[in-house]
């Protein structure tokens, strides 16, 4: 026998939307893992995850290395189409699960991704650079070297979320 699970406080579409995510498992894809392959605790949904061939996850939190820009509408755009705007998500974006949630779940789940720590980390340009160094060196590799990446730029190293649009990636 299981003890029954208690009901979390879902009051407001932030808590809402915090249940959610744990639910769909975006942190599994969209925070960024140490050399043990642990979450990094304080970079929650701050992306650079390698998810497959050429594609790495993105930032979500409100940064402009993340989606800092975005308001509702993108983001609903994105969870029911799989595109952001003109630009298309990678296939692996897992965006055909998430396009039934109503719009009073997804209204929920970015307003909780609103009220996460910005955090700089990756733009673009970069996130497709790691999943090519992915398909390159392989994942788990990538992963290790990543991590290490992670924590030396948490630790005021380096700087991950330089723009390095443009220069080959
Ligand atoms: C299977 C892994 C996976 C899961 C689970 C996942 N994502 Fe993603 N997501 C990705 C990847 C990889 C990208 C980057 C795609 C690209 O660059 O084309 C992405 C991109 C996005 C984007 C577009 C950001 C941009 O570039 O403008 C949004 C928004 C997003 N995800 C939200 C979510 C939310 C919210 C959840 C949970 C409900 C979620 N994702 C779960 C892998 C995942």
């Amino acid at each position: 026998m299981t003890e029954p699970v208690a009901k979390p406080d879902l009051t407001t579409p932030a808590q809402h939307g915090a249940y959610l995510v744990t639910m769909r498992s975006c942190n599994d894809c969209h925070t960024p893992r140490n050399p043990k392959f642990q979450l990094i605790p304080g970079m929650e949904l701050a992306g650079g995850t390698p998810i497959a061939a050429g594609v790495a996850s993105a930032n979500l939190t409100p940064d402009a290395s993340g989606i800092g820009y975005y308001n509702e509408a993108p983001f609903i755009q994105a969870m029911r189409t799989g595109y952001v705007r003109a630009r298309k998500l990678n296939s692996i974006v897992p965006w055909w699960v998430f396009r039934n949630m109503t719009d009073d779940d997804l209204e929920a789940v970015f307003a909780y991704l609103r009220t996460l720590k910005p955090v700089h980390h990756l733009d673009r340009g970069l996130r497709v650079g790691l999943g090519s160094l992915g398909r390159a060196i392989g994942k788990d590799a990538l992963f290790k070297a990543l991590g290490a990446a992670t924590v030396a730029n948490m630790a005021g190293i380096i700087d991950p979320g330089r723009d390095l649009r443009g220069q080959g990636f």
